[in-house]
């Protein structure tokens, strides 16, 4: 027993020293301990692109293909543990954590085409179906069956599976060639694949993004509804009687290449009809060095629609990402709502803004208006000279401005008008200040300062809110934030396709995350 011991010690050693027996043998949960063990580079994942093996045969002789590449001199188990993913459907191929010598060993065996670094890809935040002109019982809605039938896959952060959104009333049971499982808390006829791709986590959603986008998708009718009173109403997703299949691939910070890949792989091994991934790149790499367009081709030509969102790096111009040709690539738009709440001023004019916590009286009092270049963003120390003041401020979009905010309507300024910065411009996502804030577009803000110097610091202002209203116009408008084409890439690809709901809509929201 002890010379046997004694033997593996020095294996291991063996293995730290020269890379060729170190293949595969790391754990890559303890890379980091080992990356300055070796006098090679450290540890970093790669995606691996290989042939197809010699013989064609099953999943288990695909595996072994791929272990082959990782070692030709450890044999066991021990192999096994440093594939991170294995992939036959996007493309033969496998992830794993390389040294660049490695790397170099594994290049030159027979069968290898590529490999690509892993990236980090980010997730994409920010009344609709009536708005698409999506009616209960009559027109597109009905005669598409509500999307009856219809397997939707998401690549996203998970699902909190107990919403209400994820009901399965009047939803059928799954078509025969679905072949997925569900892991998640429940599992219905609605919610019919939940499964986790990344170690150690279960399919539950921390973050909230993947529970809304499921929800927006596909999410169930559920009345009542509404975010504290505002945009009360009937809350259901686009197509309410599909069904939806979570392949968690995002955890609370970020989402890797390698493991939305496998999510791709089992989408597809599972059945899905429409994927759809509410992530990406913040920089376009060419198609052909993008696996994530490698592997969604594969998925395009096995007949599943993939659907991906545009990116929220607008509004400048080529910001476009997941822009290859047989992608369908959706650009935000706002809808015609807003949370409507009205600026008076002391000269009759008024100025219409939102604001998404609707908190006083219909109509308050005429109040100071004041505006100081020095303090625009809301910086005021607080003191007397802003009690039962309404103040005028420049969103900078900050946590410490939110709070700031909090801070001074708390103490006594009556409220705040928050006017959008130039880049932002007429899009104004609506955000829950808790107090007494209206906000306004970038032209709205230039048109008070300019309301306020005319008047020496003695104009007056009342805010009234006045719930939510519909039919506003001009909707759709695309929102500031959603990424423009043309594609840096290929710029002859008209790029985004089209154009959905993507400002201030209300949808699921895991209860825990508190928002
Ligand atoms: C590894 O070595 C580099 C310099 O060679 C050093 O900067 C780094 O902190 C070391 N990392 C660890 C984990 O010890
Ligand atoms: C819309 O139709 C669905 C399915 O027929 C039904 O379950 C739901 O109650 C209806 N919702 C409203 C608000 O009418
Ligand atoms: C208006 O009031 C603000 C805040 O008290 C002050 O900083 C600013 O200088 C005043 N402007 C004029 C023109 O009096
Ligand atoms: C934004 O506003 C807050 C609060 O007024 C301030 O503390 C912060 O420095 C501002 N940030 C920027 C980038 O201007
Ligand atoms: C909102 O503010 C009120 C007091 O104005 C407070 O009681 C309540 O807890 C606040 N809600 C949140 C979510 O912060
Ligand atoms: C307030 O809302 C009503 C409808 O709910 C609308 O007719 C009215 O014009 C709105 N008022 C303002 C000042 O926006």
């Amino acid at each position: 027993m002890k010379s046997f011991r004694h033997l593996s010690v020095q294996l291991l050693l063996l293995a730290t020293l020269f890379p060729i027996l170190a293949l595969c043998y790391i754990n890559p949960a303890t890379t980091s301990i080992h990356q300055n063990a070796t006098k090679s580079s450290a540890y970093r994942a790669y995606i691996v692109l290989v042939q197809p093996p010699p013989s064609n045969a099953g999943e288990d002789a695909h595996h072994q293909w791929h272990e082959s590449f990782l070692s030709r001199s450890l044999a066991g188990d021990s192999r096994k543990s440093c594939l991170l993913y294995s992939y036959t459907e996007v493309f033969n191929g496998f992830a794993v954590r390389l040294t660049d010598a490695e790397l170099d060993i594994v290049s030159k065996k027979p069968g290898f085409v590529r490999a690509f670094p892993d990236q980090t890809l980010q997730l994409m935040t920010t009344h609709t179906p009536e708005f698409l002109g999506l009616r209960n019982g009559t027109g597109f809605w009905s005669q598409a069956d509500y999307g009856k039938g219809v397997i939707i896959g998401l690549l996203d952060s998970g699902i909190y599976a107990a919403h209400a959104s994820f009901n399965d009333h009047g939803v059928p049971p799954p078509p025969a060639r679905w072949k997925g499982s569900c892991d998640a808390a429940r599992c219905n006829n609605k919610l019919i694949g939940a499964k986790s791709l990344i170690a150690d986590h279960d399919s539950d959603d921390e973050q909230g993004h993947g529970t809304h986008t499921s929800s927006t998708a596909a999410g169930n009718f559920v009345t009542g509804a509404s975010y504290n009173g505002v945009g009360t109403g009937t809350a259901v997703g686009i197509a309410p009687s599909a069904h939806i299949a979570m392949y968690k691939v995002c955890d609370a910070r970020d989402c890797k290449a390698s493991a939305t890949l496998a999510g791709l792989e089992e989408a597809i091994k599972d059945g899905v009809d429409v994927l759809s991934l509410s992530l990406g790149s913040s920089t376009s790499a060419s198609f052909d060095q993008d696996p994530i367009s490698i592997g969604a081709f594969s998925a395009v030509s096995k007949g599943i629609l993939v659907v991906c969102a545009a990116g929220n790096n607008g509004p400048i111009q080529r910001s476009v990402t997941n822009e290859a040709p047989w992608l369908l690539t959706v650009a935000a738009s706002s809808v015609d709502r807003s949370f409507g709440a009205n600026i008076h001023l002391g000269n009759g004019k008024t100025i219409d803004g939102e604001a998404l916590t609707q908190i006083g009286n219909p109509r308050s009092k005429l109040h100071s208006l004041l505006y100081s270049k020095e303090w625009r963003y809301c910086n005021y120390d607080y003191d007397s000279s802003i009690t039962g003041k309404i103040l005028l401020c420049k969103d900078n979009k900050s946590r410490a401005q939110r709070s700031k905010i909090r801070n001074i309507v708390g103490a006594g300024a009556t409220g705040v008008v928050l006017f959008n910065d130039e880049i932002s411009g007429y899009t104004t996502t609506v955000t829950d200040y808790n107090s007494s804030v209206v906000q306004v577009t970038a032209a709205d803000g230039e048109a008070l300062i300019a309301y306020i110097a005319s008047t020496d610091n003695s104009s007056m202002a009342s805010l009234a809110y006045n719930g939510t209203q519909f039919g506003v116009r001009p909707a759709p408008v695309v929102a500031s934030f959603s990424s423009r084409g043309p594609s840096s890439l290929a710029p002859n690809i008209l790029k985004p396709d089209i154009l959905a709901p993507g400002l201030n809509i209300l949808a699921a929201w895991p209860s825990k995350t508190g928002h």
